[in-house]
């Protein structure tokens, strides 16, 4: 039986395939090197995976129904579907709308209509975003909490996919579920995300500008463990047909200024800093409670800050050539 990863030349996907990889499992991987960041990175994480046996790689874009529904038929067996392909980011959401609703909603759709045409699915793990949480002001942010209030176009894509999926566990019998991931950073990360901006921001001596005047809070997650939770999460799908929805997050909200601190400790060079008002898209704190993901499925995130931020400079250090 083989497992379909879609946005596997992403930062999560091609972790998640190669995690999948190594315990002998096939997987049927799609991507179309959406140009939301350079696909240099995207060519060169898919480099490792398609020396692995049992890796088959597909170009296509998950929006386009009818390619992507014909996918069934040339890999009869398929049974499990992670489904990572996105348009993500907060502030380009609100500069390129249409590329979000045809990715991330049109995109959800046509993969909820895949997987509804495959008898043996046994589950369908899609990716959503701590962004849902929106102008929530109860911390840490609990899955179970009403999420009526996304500040971007990213969040309201990525809850109207929950709400979709909902629906076809619902009519369907599937089963399915959702993960809010946090933050995530580490080797192979997003150049389009705070961690990668900084690296490279005290590399150059350029200036990091920080929204909210530096009061922020993030959950940062590293990885390898955002990796094993969605492993651990599809290993365990629900018991009867349904759809559920879990944090996936450090459990540990990093003031923003700390986290600049251990980059300047990793490079040995100190940043420059520029304080901004807040940006109405952006969340100012994010905090996963795990208490659930944990109680269910036995799954810790392990690499603190401290640890990981190290991890990941010595890689931006390394891809860079630095
Ligand atoms: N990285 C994070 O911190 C984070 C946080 C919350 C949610 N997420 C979600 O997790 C998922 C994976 O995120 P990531 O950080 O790996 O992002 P990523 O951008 O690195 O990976 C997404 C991949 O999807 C591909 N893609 C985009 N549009 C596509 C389309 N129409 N058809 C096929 N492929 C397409 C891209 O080329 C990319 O390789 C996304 O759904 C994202 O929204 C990520």
């Amino acid at each position: 039986m083989s497992i379909l990863v879609t946005g596997v030349a992403g930062f999560i996907g091609a972790g998640v395939a190669g995690a999948l990889l190594a315990r002998g499992e096939t997987v049927v991987g799609i991507d179309n090197f959406s140009d939301q960041y350079d696909p240099v990175l995207k060519f060169a994480r898919l480099k490792g995976l398609r020396e692995t046996t049992g890796f088959i790689f597909l170009e296509a874009d998950v929006a386009e129904r009818e390619p992507m529904l014909a996918l069934t038929q040339k890999h009869g067996d398929l049974d499990r579907i992670v489904h990572l392909a996105a348009h993500s980011g907060v502030r380009q959401s609100m500069v390129d709308p249409y590329v979000y609703v045809q990715t991330n909603v049109m995109g959800h759709l046509v993969m909820l209509e895949l997987a509804r045409g495959i008898t043996e699915l046994k589950h369908f793990v899609y990716a959503s975003a701590s962004s849902v949480y929106g102008a929530n002001r109860k911390l840490p942010f609990v899955a179970a909490d009403r999420v009526d209030r996304p500040l971007s176009l990213y969040a309201a894509t990525k809850r109207a996919d929950e709400l979709m999926t909902e629906t076809y566990a619902h009519l369907y019998g599937m089963r399915a579920t959702g993960l809010r991931y946090f933050t995530v950073y580490g080797p192979w990360g997003r150049p389009d995300m705070s961690p990668y901006i900084f690296a490279k921001a005290i590399h150059e001596g350029s200036t990091i500008q920080l929204n909210h005047l530096g009061f922020i809070k993030r959950d940062c997650s590293y990885i390898d463990d955002i990796v094993a939770g969605t492993l651990a999460v599809l290993d365990k799908p629900p018991v009867d047909a349904g759809h559920r929805i879990y944090n996936l997050g450090a459990a540990r909200s990093e003031d923003i200024v700390q986290v600049i601190a251990l980059f300047e400790t990793a490079f040995a060079r100190k940043a420059i800093v520029e304080l901004r008002p807040g940006e109405p898209g952006t969340l100012q704190e994010t905090a996963a409670d795990i208490a659930d993901t944990t109680r269910d499925f036995g799954w810790t995130p392990k690499v603190t800050v401290e640890q990981g931020i190290p991890l990941f400079v010595d890689w931006f250090k390394s891809y860079n050539r630095l």
